[in-house]
C-alpha cells in the first residue's frame, strides 16, 4: 500500500485515540430511547463529551431540565451527565462538529411482519448534509446483515462534500468511517454490569473497526472486532435467533409436560445442574420486547433473498405467538372448573411490561392476554406497579388505568403475566379466588386456588 495512504489511514485512527484519552472527543448519539440514553450516560461517566439527539421534543425537553422518562435511570444520573457537558437537542446541524456519530433509532416490523428499517433510512439522510473527513459513524440499531454496507452508507455517500465511506483498499483524505457494532443490553438484568458485556465492532475497513474499537474502548472492558460489518449484524441475530427458538422449545415443552402432569421448572432445575451443554430458558406466556419477537424475522425476512427459509425461526415464531392463546385457554378451563365462564369474569391481569422489573410494554404479551380475554368477554382490569394508564400502542389501545392491588377477592380470577418482584406472592394466593399463573411466580406456594399453565 502506498505510504500516504497509510500514514493518511493511521492519522484518522491515531486522531480519533488522542482525542478520547484526552476526553475531548466529542460523541453525538442518535435516538436517546432505552439503548441511546443508557449509552450517552456511560460515556459522560467517563468525562467524554456527548450530546444525545432525539426528534421527540419531549424526550429532549425532560432531559434539558434534567429529568428521566426510563425508570431505572434516576434523574440524578442525567443531572451528573448534564454537569460533565451533556446536552441533548434536535438540531441536526450540530452533527458536523462531532467526532463520532452513533445511531440507536428503532428497527420494527411493519404490518406485514417485513423489517422497517424507515428510522435508519430518515437518519442517514439527516446526517449525509453534515458528514465531514474522518468521521466516525456507527450503527447500533438491530437489524439483517447487509442493512450498514447496502443501505446506510449509500445514503451517508449522498452528501454535498462527494465524501465516501473508506473500504479496503485505497484511501484519500475525502473519506469518512463507517461501524456496525450490536447493542447487547439486557435490560432489568442487573447480575452483568454494561461494561462487562463485550462489544462487537464491524467496520468497513480494519481502520474504522480500530476507530470504533477506541471509542468503545473508552466505556466497555472488551472489544470484540470481527471483519466487516455484516458479521457483526449476523452475530446479533444469532445470539436473539439463539434466544427465541430455545424459548419456544422450552414452551412447547412446557404444553406437553402440563398435559403429563410434570412440572417443567422442576426439570429445568434438574437440567441445569449439568455443568455443560445445558443452558436454561423459561417457559412464559409468549415474548415481547423490541428484540426476541421482531428480530429474527429481519434475517428470514432477508433469507428470502438468497431463495432460503428459515425454518427454526419460522417455527419458533408459530409457537412462541400462540402461548397468549394457550393461557387464555387455560384460564376458560380453570374458570369452567369452578363452574364460571370467562364470558363476564372478572379477571385482573397482574403485570403489563413485557418482563419483569421493567417499565417497557413493547411486544408484551399481557396486552395480547388482555385484548384476548376481552374479546371473549371477560371485563378485564389490570395492575401493574410501572403502568399508570395504558392508552395506544403501534398495536394495542387500551385505554386502561390500574387498579390498586386491593379487593382481590373481587375478582373471579387473577393472572400472573409479569413477575415483578414487587408483588407479595403469598398475599395474592391468600386473597383471591382463582391464581392463573403463567410465570411460575408462586413456585413453594401450596394452594388448590392455583392453576399454572
Ligand atoms: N431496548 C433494548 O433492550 C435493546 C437491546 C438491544 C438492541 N436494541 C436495538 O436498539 C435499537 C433502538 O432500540 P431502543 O429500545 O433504544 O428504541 P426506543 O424506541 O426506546 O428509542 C429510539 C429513539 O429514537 C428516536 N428516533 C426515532 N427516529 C429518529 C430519528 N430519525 N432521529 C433521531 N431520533 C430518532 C425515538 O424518538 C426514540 O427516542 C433498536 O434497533 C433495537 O432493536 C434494543
Amino acid at each position: 500500500m502506498d505510504a500516504t495512504i497509510t500514514s493518511y489511514n493511521l492519522s484518522s485512527a491515531e486522531l480519533l485515540k488522542t482525542k478520547v484519552d484526552a476526553r475531548t472527543a466529542k460523541i453525538v448519539i442518535i435516538g436517546m430511547g432505552y439503548v441511546g440514553l443508557p449509552l450517552a450516560l456511560l460515556f459522560s461517566e467517563q468525562k467524554l463529551r456527548v450530546t444525545g439527539f432525539d426528534i421527540d421534543p419531549v424526550k429532549v425537553e425532560t432531559l434539558t431540565r434534567g429529568g428521566s422518562y426510563i425508570v431505572r435511570i434516576p434523574e440524578t444520573e442525567i443531572q451528573a451527565a448534564i454537569a460533565n457537558g451533556f446536552m441533548a437537542t434536535s438540531d441536526f446541524a450540530g452533527i458536523a462538529d462531532m467526532d463520532v456519530v452513533i445511531i440507536c433509532v428503532p428497527t420494527p416490523l411493519n404490518d406485514h411482519h417485513e423489517p422497517d428499517l424507515s428510522y435508519i433510512v430518515a437518519t442517514g439522510h439527516n446526517i449525509a448534509p453534515h458528514l465531514r473527513p474522518g468521521q466516525l459513524i456507527i450503527l447500533e440499531s438491530t437489524t439483517y446483515p447487509g442493512t450498514t454496507e447496502e443501505l446506510l452508507v449509500p445514503i451517508l455517500e449522498k452528501n454535498p462534500l462527494g465524501l465516501k465511506a473508506a473500504r479496503n483498499g485505497a484511501a484519500s483524505a475525502s473519506e469518512f468511517y463507517v461501524v456496525f457494532s450490536p447493542e447487547r443490553e439486557d435490560p432489568g438484568n442487573d447480575t452483568v454490569a454494561r461494561r462487562d458485556i463485550p462489544k462487537v465492532i464491524g467496520g468497513l475497513n480494519p481502520v474504522a473497526t480500530e476507530m470504533g474499537s477506541t471509542v468503545y474502548n473508552s466505556i466497555f472492558n472488551r472489544t470484540v472486532p470481527v471483519s466487516a460489518p455484516a458479521v457483526a449484524e449476523m452475530t446479533k441475530l444469532l445470539e436473539n435467533i439463539y434466544r427465541c427458538v430455545n424459548i419456544a422449545l422450552v414452551n412447547e415443552l412446557k404444553m406437553l409436560c402440563l398435559r403429563m402432569g410434570i412440572d417443567i421448572f422442576e426439570v429445568i432445575k434438574a437440567a441445569s445442574t449439568k455443568p455443560f451443554g445445558f443452558q436454561p430458558f423459561y417457559p412464559g406466556p409468549g415474548i415481547g420486547g423490541h428484540c426476541i419477537p421482531l428480530d429474527p424475522f429481519y434475517l428470514s425476512w432477508k433469507a428470502k433473498e438468497y431463495d432460503f427459509h428459515t425454518r427454526f425461526i419460522e417455527l419458533a415464531g408459530e409457537i412462541n405467538l400462540n402461548m397468549p392463546y394457550h393461557v387464555v385457554r387455560s384460564a376458560a378451563a380453570a374458570l369452567n372448573r369452578h363452574k364460571k365462564t370467562l364470558n363476564g369474569a372478572k379477571v385482573l391481569v397482574l403485570g403489563v411490561a413485557y418482563k419483569k422489573d421493567i417499565d417497557d410494554l413493547r411486544e408484551s404479551p399481557s396486552l395480547t392476554v388482555i385484548e384476548l380475554l376481552q374479546q371473549e368477554g371477560a371485563e378485564v382490569s389490570y395492575n401493574d406497579p410501572y403502568f399508570a394508564f395504558v392508552g395506544r400502542g403501534r398495536k394495542y389501545d387500551l385505554q386502561m388505568h390500574n387498579t390498586p392491588l386491593e379487593n382481590l377477592g373481587s375478582f373471579d380470577a387473577v393472572m400472573i403475566v409479569t413477575d415483578h418482584s414487587d408483588y407479595d406472592y403469598d398475599r395474592i394466593v391468600r386473597e383471591s379466588n382463582l391464581v392463573i399463573d403463567t410465570r411460575n411466580a408462586t413456585k413453594g406456594i401450596q394452594s388448590e386456588k392455583i392453576v399454572r399453565c
